[in-house]
């Protein structure tokens, strides 16, 4: 034999006796899921923007201690500091590449929204054809969770780093297209009437882009109570001044949105703290409502407290015409850094209503 061909097959043989890499193809809900250099993926609360044959998937970074805030007598939730949005790339949806910060937090500056200290939840962005922009939009927050406003932040490339704008409570002085004198009369515990000059307070939300280009804000406002759904301004960079209210004082957190076949679907939780709850599914033929709620669309083990996890993005799968992939997070409220990822494909049942069974482990579809 050869000495060269000898070599190569003594190589060969040696090889296979290495453990080998093998490429993930099976996604395992609620269990550790590391990015391509090994380390578990950090990137909670989030959501996928879709671009030029490339999912990035932007989170929030939690890394370090879990803690209980002396200044959140109010809420009394724990807290990790906050690390910025965090963006990772992946082709298949399964193997994830770390792509750094998109938009670090501030440690240098404790006046500054990006503080550490603050709150950076719930990051999505979407990308701007007519601007070229990539546009970020999340939960700021003081620490004790009452200042309740949005922050904005742009880039010109998807992995950023974002530049930061600054942060507002949406609607300011503007009417919500559906409430009447007497939703705006002020009252004890109206929050609607309260805010309708400062502007209107905003925690969990996400956004949705139409078939149109039109994107929208959804998030927990009024305390919590109602959600608000708020067209943005062409450039996305802030809101266009048409909002209205949906599910009116029932408490519906964590949306995620989006549109089958000419209809809008919206996934949501109770608001309940890191603690899971029962999953709320509703649907509309109007972005701005009537919203109709259907229950709960879990199933299977775990399904009345979602599968232990609370709900974060819908994403449609590129290619893929009725493939929705619906994103939960589970939070490890002792070890907020240890909140693992559960997402599962949607169903639809004879009445087009979504349906997300609990399945330990998948794959997508050849
Ligand atoms: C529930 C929200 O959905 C989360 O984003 C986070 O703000 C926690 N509450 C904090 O308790």
């Amino acid at each position: 034999m050869p000495r060269l061909l000898a070599c190569v097959l003594f190589l060969a043989g040696v090889a296979s006796l290495l453990p080998t890499a093998r490429a993930v193809t099976a996604l395992a809900p609620g269990e550790v899921w590391r990015d391509t250099d090994g380390r578990p993926i950090n990137a909670h609360g989030g959501g996928i923007l879709f671009h030029e044959g490339v999912y990035y998937w932007y989170g929030e970074f939690k890394e370090g201690r879990t803690y209980l805030p002396k200044v959140n007598k109010a809420w009394g939730g724990t807290r990790v500091l906050a690390g910025g949005v965090s963006v990772y790339s992946s082709r298949d949806l399964v193997t994830w590449k770390n792509e750094g910060l998109a938009l670090p937090s501030v440690p240098e500056n404790p006046d500054h929204d990006l503080a550490p200290e603050n709150v950076i939840e719930r990051p999505k962005v979407i990308y701007n054809a007519r601007t070229k922009k990539f546009v970020l939009w999340f939960h700021q927050d003081s620490p004790n969770y009452q200042a309740a406003r949005s922050g904005v932040a742009v880039s010109d490339t998807p992995v950023g780093p974002f530049k930061y704008v600054g942060s507002f409570r949406p609607n300011a002085g503007v009417r919500p297209l559906n409430a009447t004198d007497a939703d705006l009369a002020a009252a004890p515990g109206n929050f609607l009437a309260r805010d309708l000059e400062g502007g209107q307070m905003a925690r969990d939300m996400t956004l949705f882009v139409d078939d149109d280009g039109t994107a929208y804000q959804f998030y927990a406002s009024e305390s919590n109570q109602t959600m608000h759904v708020s067209q943005l301004s062409e450039d996305y960079l802030r809101p266009a001044g048409k909002y209205a209210r949906i599910f009116v004082g029932r408490s519906i957190e964590a949306p995620a949105v989006f549109k089958r076949n000419g209809r809008y679907y919206l996934i949501g939780s109770g608001c309940t703290g890191w603690d899971p709850n029962p999953a709320h599914a509703a649907v509309a033929d109007s972005i701005f409502g009537p919203w109709r709620e259907i229950g709960n669309p879990c199933r299977g083990e775990g399904a009345e407290i979602t599968f232990g996890a609370q709900s974060t993005f819908v994403l449609p799968v590129a290619g893929r015409p009725d493939l929705f992939l619906a994103m939960f997070d589970r939070w490890n409220k002792w070890n907020l850094e240890d909140s693992r990822y559960v997402w599962l494909p949607i169903e639809f049942d004879a009445a087009q209503n979504p349906i997300i069974r609990w399945q330990p482990r998948w794959s997508f579809p050849e």
